[in-house]
């Protein structure tokens, strides 16, 4: 049998992105011993990556912002898919997260009063996001860090988790390796938070980094717990195009909340030409109205580059396939014609976007102060993830197991409205912290199954026994292939062919990603990692695949061309899924949660 060291705690938490640190912290300061688990180093989640703000109706650009249009915003963009009572408390809970952040050192950009600014962004009918120029993400990361270290939290980084343990229903540890030597770590936890992120990595242009393969969403389903709205990826309408080797890298949301427009090649604002009837009355349709927007003035309609995520993203395609692209395959992203407006554009546009103006001056010889960005649609994030309940962020069927941030679902129902990332990872960071302690108070340690922990090692080092087999396939080969697949079979555009075939591409993949080896060596060993990477890619691929097959309908970040309306018969369910009896992906129909009356009237008076 092979060997593994021991450790125990009262929480574990696998992630060390905004929704661990925040769970950690949380569960830290309710007494428990806890440890963070994380993939990569710190400092590197894709928090960062939220670069633009964190959502939070504070007010204190536009003093008519509340809850309760924080909350509308959300259930709209969300296409009402939306877990109700987690778009309510997220609204309810963000501004004292926000406040907090700041008494724990977060340094936010400040109105001239001295107030947290609040900038503007897409699907969001206030000023609504704190921010930090364009790095928020990284402040956020930054304070909690140092946060959670001064609290006594134990760090593992570099360590990837591979399997969950059980004791009949409930979790009782997680079986993990350390990355640099190669040894097996045993963790064993009264509960467990899951807070890793996406799954970006199972596509091709993505800005995700190479940690985001889904493993959060793969370990939990493995384990017995629902995963829900897979089939809601959201696309970021602007990533970077050119050069190659940039591809897919954010551009903030932040250049078109602080004015950026989008042009064609003819040079036409295209954006104006679809303004969805759910928008139609907050959108400007004049380029005057939406720069006033932009400008903080009360009165004037936002401008059409700040529709939700989605929108946008499906109109730049819409650009590109019908020839209208730039030189490399994307759209222009302007921010240098506010000179027309601002005569200190140049000082401006480098206070209020330093990462993106030494972002594009740096590996794209552009200065975006004097010219336009070539961007498109990039992987940024996806909606679906375990399905827990949405006061305690306990998964539904796995007692023990909680799930926070990106890889839990509900909040953001069919697509998110950027900046409400942050502010997710915060309130149901803490909140996922506050209930795992609590169980792991009321519960003793369950037992380890030593068979299960000597089969999950067994399967964890079969790719060193296929060393030097004829049959043998790369890992690095294999994964790539399924991102180039998944990119354009299960992209922005959907087709009930074309994700049939990604089934069976999947179910190939798979029969390949069973023979991979890699080598001999357990240290330092990136093929190994990739080998077991491959087969949570492969799990969240069949998930988005499954349930967008059977979504027939277009709604939110989903877009099929075969089915290119909304359904209402669609509206009323979310899909889930689950590993059978079989060990096959098993979907089913879940009607939405019920929505309380008081948050049915608030919707009615304020869509
Ligand atoms: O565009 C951005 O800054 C990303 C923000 C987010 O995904 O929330």
């Amino acid at each position: 049998m092979a060997q593994y060291e021991r450790f125990e705690h009262d929480v574990l938490v696998v992630g060390a992105g905004g929704a661990g640190l925040r769970a950690a912290i949380e569960a830290s300061a309710a007494g428990v011993s806890v440890c963070v688990v994380s993939k990569s180093l710190l400092g590197k989640a894709h928090t960062v990556m939220a670069e633009g703000g964190m959502a939070a109706a504070i007010g204190n650009v536009d003093e008519r912002d509340s809850w309760r249009v924080h909350f509308t915003d959300t259930m709209r963009g969300g296409q009402y898919l939306n877990h109700p009572r987690m778009a309510e408390l997220h609204a309810k809970e963000a501004p004292d997260r926000v406040r907090e952040l700041e008494a724990w050192g977060a340094l936010f950009d400040r109105t001239r009063e001295g107030r947290i600014l609040q900038r503007n962004f897409g699907g969001h009918k206030y000023p609504r996001l704190a921010h930090v120029g364009d790095r928020t993400g990284l402040e956020m990361i930054r304070t909690l860090q140092d946060h959670g270290i001064h609290q006594g939290i134990d760090f593992y980084m570099e360590h990837s988790i591979f399997a969950l343990l059980k004791d009949g229903d409930r979790i009782t540890g997680a079986l993990g390796y350390d990355r640099e030597r190669g040894r097996f770590r045993l963790f064993q936890a009264k509960a467990i938070v899951l807070a890793s992120g996406g799954i970006g990595r199972a596509f091709k242009i993505t800005s995700n980094s190479w940690e985001y393969t889904g493993d959060g969403h793969a370990l939990a389903y493995r384990a017995g717990a629902e995963l829900m709205d897979m089939e809601f990826v959201q696309f970021h309408p602007t990533g970077m195009v050119w050069p190659p080797s940039v591809r897919g890298i954010l551009v903030t949301e932040g250049v078109r909340g602080e004015g950026g427009i989008l042009k064609n090649s003819e040079g036409k604002r295209f954006m104006f030409e679809d303004i969805p009837d759910l928008y139609v009355n907050q959108t400007a349709d004049n380029p005057e109205e939406g720069w006033r927007y932009t400008q903080g003035d009360r009165d004037a309609r936002r401008p059409p580059e700040l529709l939700t995520r989605d929108h946008v993203a499906r109109c730049i395609v819409r650009e590109i396939r019908e020839g209208r692209g730039s030189d490399h395959g994307g759209v222009y992203l302007d921010i240098a014609w506010i000179a027309e407006k601002l005569p200190n554009s140049v000082d401006h546009i480098k206070k209020k976007l330093p990462s993106m103006y030494h972002q594009f001056k740096e590996l794209a010889g552009i200065d975006i102060t004097q010219e336009p960005m070539e961007v498109g649609p990039t992987t940024h994030y996806v909606m679906g993830g375990i399905r827990v309940d949405g006061d305690s962020q306990m998964s539904t069927t796995v007692p023990g197991l909680f799930a926070a941030g990106e890889c839990a679902s509900g909040l953001h129902g069919a697509n998110r409205l950027g900046g409400n990332s942050l502010s997710d990872l915060l309130v149901f960071g803490k909140r996922a912290g506050e209930y795992a302690a609590a169980f792991a108070k009321e519960h003793g340690a369950g037992a380890i199954d030593e068979s299960q922990v000597e089969a999950e090692m067994r399967k964890a080092l079969a790719p060193f026994e296929r060393d030097g087999a004829a049959d043998a396939e790369n890992p690095f080969q294999v994964q790539y292939d399924l991102q180039d697949m998944m990119q354009s079979h299960v992209g922005i555009v959907r087709n009930e062919k074309e994700m049939a075939e990604a089934l069976d591409h999947i179910r190939k993949f798979g029969e390949r990603a069973a023979k991979v080896s890699c080598g001999v060596n357990r240290e330092y060993n990136p093929a190994w990692h990739t080998a077991l990477d491959l087969q949570n890619l492969l799990t969240v691929a069949e998930a988005v695949a499954r349930a967008g097959l059977e979504r027939k309908e277009s709604r939110g970040a989903h877009f099929r061309e075969d089915y290119p309306a909304k359904d209402a018969e669609y509206g009323r369910f979310n899909i889930v899924l689950t590993k059978g009896n079989d060990g096959n992906m098993q979907v089913k129909r879940e009607a939405l949660r019920e929505t309380r009356d008081d948050l049915k009237e608030i919707i009615e008076e304020l869509k």
